[in-house]
């Protein structure tokens, strides 16, 4: 029985960006949302757009149900009683202004069932003062959702002062009923996590160009091309809106926060330059409203040293552990999934070492004459300590020695007994390119001869283990040369399934296609709970080419095969594991941790019983219960 399973009726107050995507999600969760907003057409605006929103899902399959079933779930509403009487949990979503939420929060309380959490989705103003305007400060809790919600995996759950320990799990909870994941953040501060380590990366960013050590366009490259951001700072600042920056480091600052003041976010705002929404920011849009993103050249990164951009949002980090508001997995879970990082912000700390950034920090805080780059206690301590990141073993994190074999596509990691195989096209989700498959072969045949590995394990690198064959491969290619691709990636999940050593597939991301025929053919899946599983080529006209059609049966049955492939549908994490198409599912800040320890179990049994064992069972597979025994004594 969980927390949560009495919440049926789900209010959302305020129609605007926020409110109408976290309504869309609450209904194609599952649940009957009531919509709250001061004008009709806001209503009919916000349902339109919910509409537009999720034919374009169901058309990605990303929803299986029918829109209309889910719209039916959605009711809208001018009269704020009839929404929010009856509602088991509230999520506000007006305007950031401090009087309007207390007066929304003191009508919830009077007219909502004892029992109703009433959360908010404020991203600066403080919870406990929003809750003062309750009797029920201890079911007030702050719950932040990204924009757009419905793509974005991340909800920030914020403890008010009064809040208590059984709402923050019944939110957290929720969060995860809406297909999210989750970040605690432990006390009330400014901007939580996500905000305050970008706003450190923007401060640290405007500083380095202010101060004449960078260009605009140098700061970007760097982060684009060198951290692999998945944009550059100021573009970044363009395509969320100059003047949303603006406001949120304001309210920051006016709350205690000591932030660099930034003169060229002042400049920008003040002259209405608010980035792609107007046509101009620090970069030129020609359409207004529309992203194109800027051209910037490779070299332009070539004088700038990126550490001098993240050193800054480490300290926070350190800050934000040492004071007990947020823990390192949750950290990173946000930088990663609130800003699309390919990694937290402690794995780049521990990859710097963390006296490299305390050095960078010391100098910043030096050179700026600023207080606010000075490095916190907390990493000094660690340097103290020797805890210097992967050059010293151990950082944030702990870290088994290794050697690297790089191929153009994969990464061999050898980290004794274990061999790791990452597929490593990150841009394009690892689809599996003719060039990928032979390196993979290749890489797997290495493998096998060396006597020092006993298990591998095969991942993806960035948000997908793979998304398919790479569809560009197909493009004007004969029926003969289709069948060689097929024939011959075949023979590579043959290899896999024969391998002599067990293979785990930790399924990271997207497994998809190709990619999901790939991890079949592996003694094991383990996913992330952010994996989508899927076999989407009946979409494309074609069907799985790499023995999906047969080892998808095999495992988890025709029946189910047959609507896993007919469809094309794609699978959350557990819709997989219901189904058996992979075998555990995992938290994906554990899941490196939670697949090495497995891999090391079976690493210490003996070899040679493992291989038989497993040829047992592979062949048997394939023939009568008589042949199989045969085998089994054989052996
Ligand atoms: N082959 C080649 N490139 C692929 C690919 C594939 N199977 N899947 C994704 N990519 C590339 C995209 O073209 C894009 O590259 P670009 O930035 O240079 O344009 C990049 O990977 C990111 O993909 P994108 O589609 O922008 O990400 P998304 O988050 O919007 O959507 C998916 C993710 C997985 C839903 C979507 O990429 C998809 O449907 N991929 C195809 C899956 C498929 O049909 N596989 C079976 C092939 S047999």
């Amino acid at each position: 029985m969980g927390l949560t399973d009495h919440i049926k009726k789900i209010a959302v107050i305020g129609a605007g960006t926020m409110g109408h995507g976290i309504a869309e999600v609450a209904a194609y969760s599952g649940y009957e949302v009531y919509v709250y907003d001061i004008k009709q057409e806001f209503l009919d605006n916000a349902l339109n757009r919910i509409r537009w929103s999720l034919d374009k899902l169901h058309s990605k399959r990303m929803v299986k149900e029918d829109v209309d079933t889910i719209m039916a779930r959605i009711k809208t509403s001018l009269d704020f009683e009839e929404v929010v009487r009856d509602a088991d949990f509230v999520i506000e979503a007006v305007p950031e202004k401090i009087e309007l939420k207390k007066e929304i929060f003191k009508r919830l309380d009077e007219l909502t069932p004892q029992h109703a959490i009433l959360a908010t989705n404020t991203s600066s103003l403080p919870i406990t003062e929003i809750a003062s305007a309750t009797n029920r400060p201890d079911k007030v809790v702050g719950m932040h959702f990204f924009n757009p919600p419905p793509l974005m995996p991340l909800v920030e759950v914020i403890r008010g002062e009064k809040t208590s320990s059984i709402t923050m799990r019944m939110t957290i909870e929720l969060a995860k009923k809406f297909g999210k994941q989750a970040v605690t953040v432990a006390k009330d501060v400014p901007g939580f996590i996500v905000n305050r380590i970008l706003l450190r990366i923007m401060s640290s960013a405007c500083w380095l160009v202010t101060s004449g050590n960078a260009s605009i366009e140098a700061v970007d490259a760097a982060a684009r091309y060198k951290l692999d951001f998945p944009m550059g700072v100021f573009e970044l600042a363009d395509y969320s809106g100059i003047d949303v920056f603006y406001y949120v480091a304001s309210a920051m600052a006016e709350r205690g926060t000591k932030i660099y003041d930034c003169p060229l976010f002042k400049e920008k705002f003040e002259k209405g330059e608010y980035g792609v929404k107007t046509g101009k920011g620090f970069y030129e849009y020609p359409s207004p409203g529309k992203y194109v993103k800027p051209e910037i050249p490779k070299e332009a990164a070539e004088d700038i040293n990126p550490v001098y951009i993240i050193a800054s949002a480490i300290n926070e980090a350190a800050y934000l552990i040492s004071e007990g508001i947020a823990n390192k997995y949750d950290i990173d879970k946000a930088t990663m999934l609130g800003l699309g990082y390919p990694k937290g912000i402690l794995r780049y700390a521990d990859e710097y070492g963390l006296d490299t950034i305390v050095n960078a920090l010391e100098e910043l805080a030096r050179e700026s004459g600023m207080d606010d780059f000075k490095p916190h206690p907390y990493l000094k301590e660690m340097v103290n300590k020797g805890l210097l990141g992967v050059k010293s073993g151990q950082g944030f994190y702990r870290y088994p020695s290794y050697e690297e074999e790089k191929m153009e596509n994969i990464i061999i990691r050898y980290e004794k007994p274990i061999a790791w195989i990452l597929l490593n096209r990150p841009n394009k989700l690892n689809a599996l390119s003719p060039k990928l498959l032979s390196e993979l072969s290749t890489a797997l045949d290495k493998i096998e001869e060396n006597d020092d590995i006993r298990v591998v394990i095969l991942t993806g690198v960035g948000r997908a283990f793979s998304a398919g064959a790479d569809v560009n491969s197909f493009v004007g290619v004969t029926p003969f040369k289709a069948t060689i691709y097929s024939r011959r990636f075949q023979e590579i999940t043959n290899k896999i399934e024969y391998f002599t050593k067990p293979v785990i597939m930790m399924i990271n991301g997207f497994a998809l296609g190709g990619g999901m025929e790939l991890a079949l053919s592996g003694d094991f899946r383990i996913a992330s709970e952010l994996a989508m599983v899927g076999q989407p080529e009946i979409n494309l006209g074609i069907i799985p080419g790499a023995a999906g059609t047969q080892r998808l049966a095999r495992l988890i049955g025709a029946s189910k095969a047959k609507e896993v492939i007919y469809t094309g549908d794609m699978y959350n994490a557990y819709e997989a594991l219901e189904i058996g198409m992979v075998d555990k599912v995992v938290p994906p800040e554990h899941l490196e941790e939670y697949t090495r320890k497995f891999a090391l179990k079976l690493a210490e049994k003996p070899p040679l019983a493992l291989l038989a064992a497993k040829y047992a069972i592979q062949l048997g597979l394939e023939t009568d219960l008589w042949h199989g025994e045969a085998l089994e004594s054989r052996r």
